[in-house]
């Protein structure tokens, strides 16, 4: 029987970063008319208001026979708002007009304006795990987690508070000139039922230049998807699930059907995919927290 989208994350979720206010309201209505059912939004995106006000007008039009129940929405706690994650949360539910998150995940390991070895940054860290299991408990989010950590902060939480992290959901930075991180996360943390999404897939813009590697175009013709299914179906077929932000329809529309493109990849392919990036010499493109203690 297939899982109702309340009881697990959809493998493909629309991106909202960059979607500032009315800006997300096309891409939203087309993505959910597509059959999109996660929506990944962050109090910085500035947009879960419009995202809230958007949904309540497609829940109300009854020929989308859309509920909230039919979606799957993560939002984020803002380093801006480390030292309120409750409230914040509560601003969250509130811009959104959910009772509920189906997902609430610490946004960055650090707390805005201090350098990254100020002791702060792991105090509220865990302050901030501890608010977001006793959301969890209330039920004002369903599932919890964090975004950009690195496996010493993960593990922080393992042995430094009495929640633990069974159950987590991790949201990263994945690409083929930048994964290994996240393999390491998933095996380190396998036995916790670990979540993984990936975010910035196409490696902001590598995928379209010149120096996209041939190997992805040799798949590409031979199983007759575009480079960018390519990638997002290497990734699925990694048992990670993804985001992507498009205002594009006939790119919303390919990101979709990704999912469907996992069982063309061999194993063969993935592994050639693999080696884009070699060991020791990965690349990373969006914000690093390696830095943060
Ligand atoms: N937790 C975090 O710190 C974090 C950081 C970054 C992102 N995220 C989340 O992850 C989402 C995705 O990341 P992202 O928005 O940075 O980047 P992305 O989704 O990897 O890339 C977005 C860019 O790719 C283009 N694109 C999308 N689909 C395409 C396709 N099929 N063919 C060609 N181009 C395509 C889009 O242009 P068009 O609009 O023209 O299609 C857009 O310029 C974000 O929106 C956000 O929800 C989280």
């Amino acid at each position: 029987m297939v899982p109702k989208v309340s009881e697990r994350i959809p493998s493909v979720g629309l991106g909202t970063f960059r979607l500032k206010g009315e800006v997300v309201q096309q891409p939203l209505r087309d993505a959910i008319r597509l059959g999109y059912r996660h929506i990944d939004t962050a109090a910085i995106y500035r947009n879960e208001k419009e995202i809230g006000s958007i949904l309540q007008e497609l829940y109300r039009d009854e020929s989308n026979q859309l509920s909230r129940s039919d979606l799957w929405i993560t939002s984020k706690l803002s380093p801006y708002d480390m030292e309120n994650p409750r409230a914040s949360l509560l601003q969250s539910l509130s811009a959104l007009q959910t009772d509920y998150l189906d997902l609430y995940l610490i946004h960055w390991p650090a707390v805005v304006r201090k350098v990254p070895t100020n002791p702060m940054h792991k105090i509220l860290r865990l302050e901030a795990w501890r608010a977001l299991n006793e959301a969890k408990r209330e039920g004002i989010v369903r599932n919890i987690g964090v975004s950009n950590f690195t496996p010493n902060h993960i593990q922080e939480f393992l042995h430094e508070t009495d929640y633990g992290i069974q159950g987590i959901f991790v949201q990263m930075e994945i690409h083929p000139w930048y994964w290994r991180d996240a393999f390491e996360i998933q095996t380190k943390f396998s036995k916790h039922s670990l979540v993984l999404t990936g975010y910035a897939l196409l490696a902001e813009g590598k995928l379209s230049n010149s120096s996209c590697p041939e190997i992805l175009e040799t798949i590409r013709e031979r199983l007759g998807i575009t480079r960018v299914q390519v990638i997002l179906a290497w990734v699925l077929y990694k048992g990670w699930t993804i985001l992507v932000k498009s205002e594009d329809v006939t790119h919303l529309e390919q990101n979709l059907a990704a999912d469907k493109m996992v069982r063309l990849l061999t194993p063969e392919d993935c592994a050639a995919i693999d080696a884009i990036s070699s060991e020791g010499e990965e690349e990373k493109r969006c914000w690093d927290p390696r830095a943060v203690v």
